[in-house]
């Protein structure tokens, strides 16, 4: 095997397709994935890929340093690619302390880690960390994020977000660890949890339950299929340079409401239901706390360093999203029997 690399998270929704990618696209390559298998973790995402000679599943939590610390010095990656977090805002409002451990203390134990063995040796190694746009904090109506817009993160979960940024650069400037940083829009596609606005809204019209649009829905996202993003991550690992940030987006804003009636559109469609009809379950509900306006991603940088762009249409990708999660109830079944139901009631009951 050529290099070892650690995936962390690589159970979740965006990890489990740079799993696949690295796993399938580069036999050479020893894949790790590290996963806690928290409630968004799940091996059933891999069941395609598991049995592969060069793919390695290690349960564990990356806020356990002592743990981490074994497993890197048994295993001796030559990289790391860092997407292990606590990622739904909603729950970092509710309960703020897990994203502070995981999201910061967790990015902590990794890079001390990577400096513990790779200290005699920096060349050729790299720490990889998956970020989001959440980070620059909220727009106007005009305007797009660059890599040099001041961070301003208003969500426990964005502060939890930028604080692990922060450390990933500094143990860069400090000790020379070689990282590159890459800071993503809203991402879509199969295996996302239902805990996010376009699954939730797919398992819902499908079921005939309201659709819980948060205040008016006038706020904006940038979305990107997940597909896309793993392009994006696979060319800045292969290409990005040490210390670099890149910004990553779809070039495709949607206010919530009108994306909202695009996936009823789709529903319609496919569940041969009269047009309008899964638009009636649309209800607005009680707005998220400090809810972001507007998020928008100025993604010239990788486009004119790294050649890349997004390549998914957005009724494309959402029509790929649908069909995804039709044909698979067995997995939203498995996902929804958890303690889902308790953080829904939670969430939305008491609105
Ligand atoms: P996810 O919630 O679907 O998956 C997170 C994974 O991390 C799960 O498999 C979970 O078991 C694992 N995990 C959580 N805590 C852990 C711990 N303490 N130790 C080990 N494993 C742990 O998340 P996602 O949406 O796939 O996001 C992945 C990464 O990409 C995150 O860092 C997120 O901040 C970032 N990101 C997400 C988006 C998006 O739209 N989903 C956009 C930009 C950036
Ligand atoms: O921008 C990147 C970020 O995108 C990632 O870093 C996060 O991990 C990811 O969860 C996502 O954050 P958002 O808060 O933008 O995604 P979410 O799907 O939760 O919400 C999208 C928009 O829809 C947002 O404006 C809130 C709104 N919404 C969400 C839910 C769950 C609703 O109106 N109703 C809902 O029930």
């Amino acid at each position: 095997m050529k290099k070892t690399i650690i995936i962390t998270g690589g159970a979740g929704f965006i990890g489990s397709h740079v799993v696949r990618l690295f796993t399938t696209r580069y036999p050479e390559y020893r894949i790790i994935n590290l996963d806690a298998l928290t409630y968004a973790g799940n091996l059933e995402n891999l069941k395609d890929i598991e049995k592969l000679p060069n793919y390695e599943f290690i349960k564990g939590d990356i806020v356990d340093a002592e743990f981490i610390d074994g497993v890197f010095t048994e295993y001796q990656p030559e990289a790391v690619i860092h997407l292990a977090a606590e990622s739904h805002v909603d729950r970092s409002i509710l309960d703020p302390m897990s994203f502070i451990n995981t999201n910061i203390i967790g990015t902590v134990n990794l890079l001390n880690a990577c400096r513990n063995i790779w200290k005699d040796d920096m060349e050729g190694k790299l720490f990889y960390h998956i970020s989001t746009d959440e980070v620059y904090g909220s727009l106007g109506s005009e305007g797009l994020f660059t890599e040099t817009t001041s961070y301003d993160p208003r969500s426990p979960y964005s502060a939890s977000k930028a604080s692990s940024d922060h450390l990933v650069r500094a143990y860069n400037h400090t000790y020379k660890l070689p990282v590159v940083i890459t800071n993503c829009s809203n991402n879509y596609g199969p295996n996302q949890f239902p805990e996010k606005l376009i699954p939730l809204s797919i398992n819902n019209i499908k079921k005939n339950n309201p659709i819980p649009v948060y205040g008016k829905g006038e706020n904006v996202r940038d979305w990107l299929y997940v597909g896309d993003h793993v392009e994006a991550i696979d060319r800045v690992f292969h290409q990005g340079k040490n210390g670099e940030t890149y910004n990553i987006g779809g070039n495709n804003e949607w206010m919530n409401i009108e994306l909202i009636h695009l996936l009823c559109e789709i529903m319609d469609d496919r569940l041969d239901r009269a047009p309008g009809t899964s638009a009636g379950l649309i209800e607005f509900v009680k707005d998220r706390a400090g809810h972001d306006l507007r998020y928008a991603i100025d993604a010239g940088k990788i486009k004119d360093e790294l050649d890349w762009e997004p390549r998914v249409t957005f009724r494309e990708g959402l029509e790929k999203t649908v069909d995804w999660y039709l044909e698979n109830q067995d997995w939203m079944d498995n996902v929804l029997s958890g303690d889902y139901s308790k953080y829904y009631n939670k969430q939305y009951k008491q609105r």
